[in-house]
């Protein structure tokens, strides 16, 4: 099956074209980072605007470079959710209007299942199998036992990893979004050189907390005033890189023990993170466990991740209505609500 993907849930316009649910034929990503750093952060209303003018150029783009027209696409997937409520409307609307043009099915897909399968876009991995999803709003371990079905294990229960990143970054003055700045300037760094908090490291649930570690590195920075790029910049990012991985490394080989899974896959943007790769690497390596990390260029966000957990759905008849609306949250265990 020929899918197009679309994802507009933040601040990435993306579109893909995917065959069977593994072959990814194009893949477009065009960044809004730019228009947002000058405001240090996401500014929804912008990212909506942004996403209209460019969905149809990157949809027309990626089935260019697939080199097909669009009716030889079969059936669309896209982002429903979570996200910015404006910025997903976008694409959801762009989806259906396609699907409804052409007369093929569409489907709604989560935003975390599509991070999650992308690293099936490389080498399908086989069920059941342990997820670590790392990214701007989300730090959640999850059981995958099937397409559709994932059970939560742990969460945290503040600030998400990628959040904790680009806040810190933002502390220590440098752009946003951060995190690629914190793994580029920890490189050189003593990791042992400033003592940070691993929170809720040994309060025996696989639930994480970093909003800690952003106020630790707030109070640190008050102290010890540091230029960039020096020295000190440096041992202070490679020592809350080491401080993240600590408490990630930590819960997600107890969530391992505790669920006899022999299968890890670590998704998100933060997945592309120098140290979180190496850090998972030594533990599955000592675990015994198979990692499945994807290569960064899929870690972030991009389309062709939803075009797996779609091509399951839309091959097995599991197709959204168009009545479909986009939801900013929505829980992994109501992804196939839609469907009845
Ligand atoms: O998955 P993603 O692209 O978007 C969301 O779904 O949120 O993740 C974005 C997050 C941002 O917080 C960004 O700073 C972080 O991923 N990130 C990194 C790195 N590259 C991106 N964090 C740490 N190290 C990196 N190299
Ligand atoms: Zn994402």
């Amino acid at each position: 099956m020929l899918i197009l993907a679309i994802e507009t849930s933040c601040d990435e316009t993306a579109a893909a074209v995917v065959c069977d649910g593994c072959e990814t034929l194009s893949s477009v990503v065009s960044s809004q980072i730019a228009i947002h750093a000058e405001y240090g952060g996401v500014v929804p209303e912008i990212a909506s605007r942004k996403h209209l003018e460019m969905i149809t150029p990157v949809v027309s783009q990626a089935l260019h470079e697939a080199g097909l027209a669009m009716n030889a696409i079969q059936g669309v997937a896209v982002t429903r959710g979570p996200g910015l409520t404006g910025a997903l409307l976008v694409g959801l609307s762009a989806a259906k209007a396609m699907a409804f043009a052409q007369g093929i099915p569409f489907v709604g897909v989560h935003h975390i299942e599509g991070h999650i399968f992308a690293t099936f876009l490389e080498q399908p991995v086989a069920f059941p199998f342990l997820a670590l999803v790392v990214s701007g709003g989300h730090t959640h371990l999850y059981l995958a036992e099937g397409f559709g079905r994932y059970t939560t294990l742990g969460r945290t229960i503040d600030d998400a990893a990628g959040e904790a990143f680009d806040k810190s970054a933002k502390i220590m003055g440098l752009e946003y979004p951060g995190g690629a700045r914190i793994d580029a300037l920890a490189r050189g760094g003593d990791c042992r050189a400033v003592r940070l908090p691993r929170p809720m490291l040994n309060d025996g649930s696989l639930n994480f907390s970093f909003s800690g570690l952003k106020t630790a590195m707030l109070s640190w920075i008050a102290k010890h005033p540091v230029t960039i790029p020096g020295q000190e910049a440096s041992d202070l990012c490679a020592s809350f890189q080491e401080a993240v991985c600590d408490v990630l490394a930590f819960k997600t080989k107890a969530a391992l023990r505790q669920s006899g899974v022999r299968r890890l896959v670590v998704a998100g943007g933060v997945a592309c993170n120098s140290a979180l790769r190496a850090r998972m690497t030594l533990m599955a390596a000592d675990a015994g466990v198979e990692l499945h990390c994807p290569t960064p260029a899929l870690c972030g966000d991009n389309a062709a991740m939803l075009a797996v957990a779609g091509n399951y759905y839309l091959c097995n008849g599991l197709a959204s209505p168009l009545s479909l609306d986009v939801t900013a949250s929505w829980e992994m265990d109501r992804i196939k609500e839609q469907f009845t």
